[in-house]
């Protein structure tokens, strides 16, 4: 028994010192000292051992268990060491790597439509105005002579917020924002997103719009034509495909719709152009006196030309996309392009 016991002993730290982790260290200590372990097999062979020999091989056996115990804790105590050095190498930061890019963003390519137009526009001495996107009926409608009852009211489908606000479906009631805080000389752009009940290739719920308006003594529509070729050259190069179409609009008279070229199919008629060879970017006309009316101005005394255009149709065109809605996806592949 004796011999057994002192046996354990060796061969208990033999195998401790070979361990090489927490987990094996923990693993001999139940195989030695659990329930089922080896230690624990041999103290109960003492039971059928002769009296007198008892309590000296329960003493001895007591001192192997508590030497096995202060093996354990040694080696658990050097691999615990070894174990944090490790993680401590592992873990550190090397000073000298080059530092992870952070990826920067880039300006959307709507954003850098924009900014392209109104710069050109201030290039012509306009200045930059703005106005809110959740709008009373009374500027988005009434005051841009579209009364509650007027049919023109269904050429945009809008988004109702109550009886009396709407989501803008345009940047025009701008115009009457800034007319009735200024007198002419007028000469502004309004950049800003509109909001339309419409969806498909060429529409979207939410877009962009740029309106221009020009107040001042004997504006004729010679002025509105050459400050919008002027734009459009600038814009597109002057090789690109213009053309004025009559149109109606209730808040201007005369109106004209303008459209480019399709550069999907140079101007054969393709799915984006709906087979015409033209896309529409802009709606345009001299201020009906009828507005003058609602902002206090003289239409004896001032005339003044307005024009409002589609910004994803100049970024369509200019970018050759056949797909407005690609700008609204957010899809990085598509936005990194830019
Ligand atoms: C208007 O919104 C008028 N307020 C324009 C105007 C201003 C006329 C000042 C006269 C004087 P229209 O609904 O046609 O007009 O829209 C103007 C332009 O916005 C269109 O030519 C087109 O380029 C763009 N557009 C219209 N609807 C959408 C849509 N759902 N998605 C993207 N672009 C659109
Ligand atoms: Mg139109």
């Amino acid at each position: 028994m004796e011999d057994r016991l002192q046996g354990l002993l060796t061969e208990a730290r033999s195998l401790i010192g070979e361990a090489t982790s927490l987990d094996e260290i923990e693993t001999l200590r139940v195989n030695i000292l659990g329930r089922k372990g080896t230690l624990t097999a041999l103290l109960k062979g003492l039971a059928d051992l002769p009296p007198e020999q008892k309590p000296v091989l329960g003493k001895l056996a007591n001192q192997i268990k508590e030497q096995i115990l202060a093996v354990l804790e040694d080696a658990r105590r050097v691999l615990g060491e070894a174990e944090q050095q490790r993680r401590t190498v592992e873990g550190a930061v090397d000073v000298t790597l080059p530092g992870r890019r952070l990826p920067a963003g880039g300006t959307h390519p709507i954003t850098r439509v924009t900014d392209d137009v109104c710069a050109i526009f201030k290039r012509l001495g306009f200045s930059v105005a703005q106005g809110p996107e959740i709008e009373l009926d009374y500027y988005n409608f009434e005051a841009l002579n579209i009364p509650k009852d007027h049919p023109a009211r269904q050429m945009q489908d809008t988004f109702y917020v109550s009886d009396d606000v709407v989501l803008r479906t345009h940047t025009s009631p701008v115009q009457v924002r800034v007319m009735e805080k200024q007198q002419p000389p007028v000469k502004v752009v309004v950049p800003g997103r509109v909001y339309r009940c419409d969806s498909d290739l060429t529409h979207t719920p939410m877009f962009d719009q740029i309106e221009g308006l020009l107040v001042d003594k004997a504006v004729t529509f010679a002025d509105l034509k050459g400050v919008l070729v002027a734009f459009l050259h600038a814009f597109f190069g002057s090789s690109a495909g213009v053309r004025f179409r009559p149109s109606y609009f209730p808040f201007t008279e005369p109106s004209a719709e303008v459209d480019i070229e399709c550069v999907m199919c140079k101007g054969k008629g393709c799915r984006v152009c709906g087979q015409t060879g033209w896309l529409e970017i802009l709606g345009c006309g001299m201020v009906d006196p009828a507005v003058y009316k609602f902002v206090n101005y003289d239409p004896e005394e001032f005339t003044g030309f307005a024009f409002g255009m589609g910004v994803e149709r100049l970024a369509m065109l200019r970018y050759g996309i056949d797909d407005l809605r690609l700008f609204f996806a957010n899809d990085l592949r598509f936005l990194r392009q830019f």
